[in-house]
């Protein structure tokens, strides 16, 4: 292979600006790119990052070093039957029964509370006032923690995405990253012990008494879930938000579309997912030499699986680069389970254990956004997109004028 173009440089500034076109160079010319700075492979086929999503030889002991320092020890970096059993723990509370019963009603009221805060406000910016606090307010108000204490952990969770997003190693950002984890901490253990006492119906309480062939969850183990319940749950969701409805303005026809039939959420949220994925990389770390597409990979390096670029293969996807919610290859019965046709989940056993409380979210969500916004555009053009890591508009004003 015959390489056009140099390899981009995913820290520079034009790929900020717009990874995309330079996802597709790498795609098709640099498959397999060891990145000096970030001392890591990146990879960036579809076939590649399903493979290291899937196969067991990839770990995820770069956990151990890229969130441990900030969440403690959690379910991303265990394996095998400690992993198994740690999830078995925590993942009944956010499917089924437990979620369409006890919280779905958390759902629906924290979406009413800042949809109600919105009527008054024209033009509005639906990631300061709706986006960046749906999310994270349901995860408090589901942990039973006083909404009160809200700008607490939006501080918290930005402060830990920022020490996961490090890919310069910034020691700034690495000493704040170290005491919000001591802040949450102090914050948080002696409320998991008052728990532990006099349980109520929430899910901190559901944690402290969670049980399987007899192994519970320590005071420390409770802690860094909830740490990592703020970002995986927090950050995700709130950027899948900003990112379906600046999807749907784009695409007029579409929007009407989902308003007619509301039952097309879904299928905007799925799309959403391969278009522009709230997280566009994921590490991994092979416990054995491996061969992927451009060479082969040591055992113990850091692999960096690009999702934004999988998503985008045009040899698994038939016009990648369009925003369609019709198409025909990616399903949406799926694209919330371990079957799911798209990377932004992750695959294989670290799948999102969140993945249908964020479609329920998100179905409830959009679902009251349209209605309390029966004309809606953008109030001053598409907005921009931010973050390498992340990504997704950092605002999104619209206006509600009737035209
Ligand atoms: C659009 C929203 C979301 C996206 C894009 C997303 C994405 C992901 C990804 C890519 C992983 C795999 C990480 C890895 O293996 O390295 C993951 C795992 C996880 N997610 Fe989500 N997530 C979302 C929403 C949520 C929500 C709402 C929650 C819960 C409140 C949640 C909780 C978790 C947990 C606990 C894991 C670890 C699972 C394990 O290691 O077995 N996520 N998520």
């Amino acid at each position: 292979m015959t390489a056009l173009h140099e390899a981009p440089d995913i820290l520079s500034a034009e790929f900020a600006e717009n990874p995309y076109p330079h996802y597709r160079i790498m795609r098709d010319e640099h498959p397999l790119i060891w990145h000096e700075g970030m001392q890591s492979y990146l990879i960036s086929r579809y076939d590649d990052v399903e493979k290291a999503f899937r196969d067991p030889v990839f770990t995820s002991d770069n956990y151990d070093w890229q969130l441990e320092p900030v969440h403690g020890r959690t379910i991303l970096q265990m394996n095998g039957r400690e992993h198994a059993t740690h999830r078995a723990l925590v993942s009944s509370a956010f499917r089924g029964n437990e979620l369409e019963t006890k919280f779905l009603p958390v759902i629906e009221r924290n979406s009413r509370e800042l949809i109600d805060g919105l009527r008054d406000r024209n033009p509005v910016d639906l990631v300061e006032h709706f986006a960046t606090r749906f999310p994270i307010n349901v995860i408090v108000d589901m942990l039973g923690l006083p909404k009160s204490d809200h700008d607490k952990f939006h501080q918290w969770y930005t402060s830990i995405m920022a020490f996961l997003s490090n890919l310069t190693q910034d020691p700034d950002v690495m000493a704040e990253g170290m005491r919000t984890k001591e802040e949450f901490a102090s914050y948080l253990i002696p409320i998991i012990r008052q728990r532990r006492q006099n349980p109520g119906d929430d899910l901190l309480s559901t944690l402290c008494a969670a049980e399987i062939d007899g192994e519970h969850m320590s005071d420390e183990e409770i802690k860094a879930f909830c740490s990592l319940l703020l970002t995986a749950g927090g950050e995700t969701t709130d950027k899948a938000i900003a990112s379906l409805m600046k999807n749907l303005l784009e695409h007029p026809d579409q929007l009407e579309a989902v308003r007619a039939d509301r039952s097309l959420i879904g299928a905007a949220f799925a799309e959403t997912l391969r278009f522009s994925p709230p997280v566009h990389m994921i590490m991994r770390q092979p416990s054995e030499d491996v061969e992927l597409s451009g060479g082969v990979v040591p055992a113990g390096s850091t692999v960096t699986c690009l999702i934004g670029a999988a998503g985008r293969d045009e040899q698994h996807y038939a016009n990648p680069e369009t925003f369609d919610i019709f198409r025909d290859d990616l399903s949406t019965t799926k694209a919330f389970s371990a079957a799911a046709d798209h990377l932004a989940f992750c695959l294989g056993r670290h799948f999102c254990v969140g993945a249908m409380l964020a479609k329920t979210e998100i179905e409830v969500g959009v679902d009251m956004l349209l209605d309390a916004m029966p004309t809606v555009r953008f109030a001053d053009g598409a907005p921009a997109e931010a973050g390498v890591f992340t990504r997704a508009p950092t605002q999104l004003w619209i206006d509600r004028t009737p035209a």
